[in-house]
């Protein structure tokens, strides 16, 4: 085949194995059409709130707006979380007949458009969620299948800044054949709109989502407990290679506020999720926050983690029972470092340079991400801390010799 290159990669990944046959003409241009997404958005993780594990379906624009309001007086927006996403349940369930979604009247009289603005003129940005089927999960709106760009149009037109895009109520055609389609026309409607995959990681979308989207999630939806947000957690790690600037694992919106875990295990579930460099997605009333969930929301040195411009993601690196040890690289040679007692019991923990990615003989100055502290000495070979059950030390750690 002249000019052409027939590519049969064959990659297995833990249990998933899969074949992608690539067909493509070789030339510079052709490798640059292979990624249909080039938005230059999501450098770095997306940070803001979400509406859906606070609020379900019950929203309206006083929320929406109020918590624009509550992200700036909280100073949470000074701290990154700039993106206001309105989840499912804004609109009608019938399109006007130009075939446009419209604004639930009830609950969004003065529109989206408007909303936008409002948004906008505080400093921040307004998402919205779609569906890849017919009706979104609540089937109380109409989905996007069939009115891509359309909709696309529609988004583009209102102001908005990113997009969910849900995967329910379907034709049945895979999603790799639906998400393109939205991300085309994203492409194509004139504004730089962030395109985060909810495809809850049945179809492994983190072995083509980078070329579709700025996030997939790796997860079905996240509950308000411990275990639910442990195997999260979890399930998103293996995919772990797989994120990069550009593109990103989304192990689902944070549960911090919303009662169901305990102070150490919202302090896990941010630590987990921003040394995985996973949206922090805020997903609790902010507008009536906690001084508990705003110190660990608003620790900076966690988020600065998360932001890191290196944006490569942690793994576990080494699992002995119910102790881990999850670490990954930062910018200039640091390590950011987890040791986690998903156990009963206190115990220690030992991190090995070994097993980090630090030369053995370095030595090492600790900064605690939880204690705000520098600790003294500087650690050889490894650092050891006790650590309370179902609770984690946070480190950044630094060779300096
Ligand atoms: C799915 C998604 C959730 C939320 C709901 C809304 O379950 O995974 O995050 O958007 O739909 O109906």
């Amino acid at each position: 085949m002249e000019g052409s290159v027939v590519v049969w990669l064959t990659c297995s990944l833990l249990a998933i194995s899969c074949s992608v046959n690539a067909v493509y003409t070789y030339d510079p241009k052709s490798i640059r059409r292979r990624n249909l997404l080039a938005n230059g958005l999501a450098s770095t993780p997306p940070m803001g709130w979400n509406s859906w594990n606070h609020f379900n379906c019950m929203i309206d624009e006083k929320i929406i707006k109020e918590t624009a309001d509550a992200l700036i007086s909280t100073g949470l927006a000074k701290l990154g979380y700039k993106y206001v996403n309105i989840d499912d349940c804004w609109a009608e369930i019938y399109r006007d007949e130009k075939g446009t979604l419209v604004p639930k009247k009830s609950t969004f009289p003065s529109g989206i458009k408007a909303l936008a603005d409002y948004v906008h003129s505080k400093g921040l940005k307004l998402g919205i969620y779609g569906d890849a089927g017919y009706y979104t999960c609540s089937k109380k709106m109409p989905g996007s299948l069939g009115h891509e760009e359309h909709d696309a149009k529609t988004y583009a037109s209102w102001g908005i800044d990113y997009l969910k895009y849900d995967n329910c109520n379907t034709d049945g055609s895979k999603p790799t054949i639906r998400y393109p389609v939205m991300t085309k026309a994203l492409m194509s409607a004139g504004r730089p709109i962030f395109f985060s995959l909810c495809e809850w990681g049945d179809m492994h979308p983190a072995l083509w989502g980078s070329k579709l989207g700025n996030s997939w999630r790796t997860t079905n939806d996240i509950a308000d407990t411990w275990e639910s947000m442990i195997s999260r957690a979890d399930e998103n790690e293996v995919y772990a290679d797989y994120a990069r600037p550009g593109g990103w694992n989304d192990p689902d919106m944070l549960e911090i506020g919303n009662g169901g875990m305990t102070k150490d295990e919202y302090i896990i579930h941010f630590s987990i999720w921003a040394i995985s460099k996973a949206p922090l997605l805020i997903g609790c009333d902010v507008r009536n926050i906690t001084k508990e969930t705003m110190e660990i929301i608003s620790n900076k040195e966690v988020i600065a983690v998360n932001q890191d411009k290196l944006g490569v993601q942690a793994k576990k690196v080494r699992m002995e029972g119910n102790l881990e040890v999850w670490a990954g690289p930062l910018s200039d040679y640091r390590v950011a470092l987890v040791l986690l007692n998903r156990g009963p019991d206190r115990t220690a923990i030992t991190a090995y340079w070994d097993d980090i990615g630090i030369p053995p003989k370095s030595s090492v100055v600790a900064r605690d991400l939880w204690e705000h502290k520098t600790l003294e000495p500087r650690f050889v070979g490894n650092l050891s801390a006790t650590v309370d059950s179902h609770a984690c030390k946070m480190y950044v750690l630094k060779p300096v010799s």
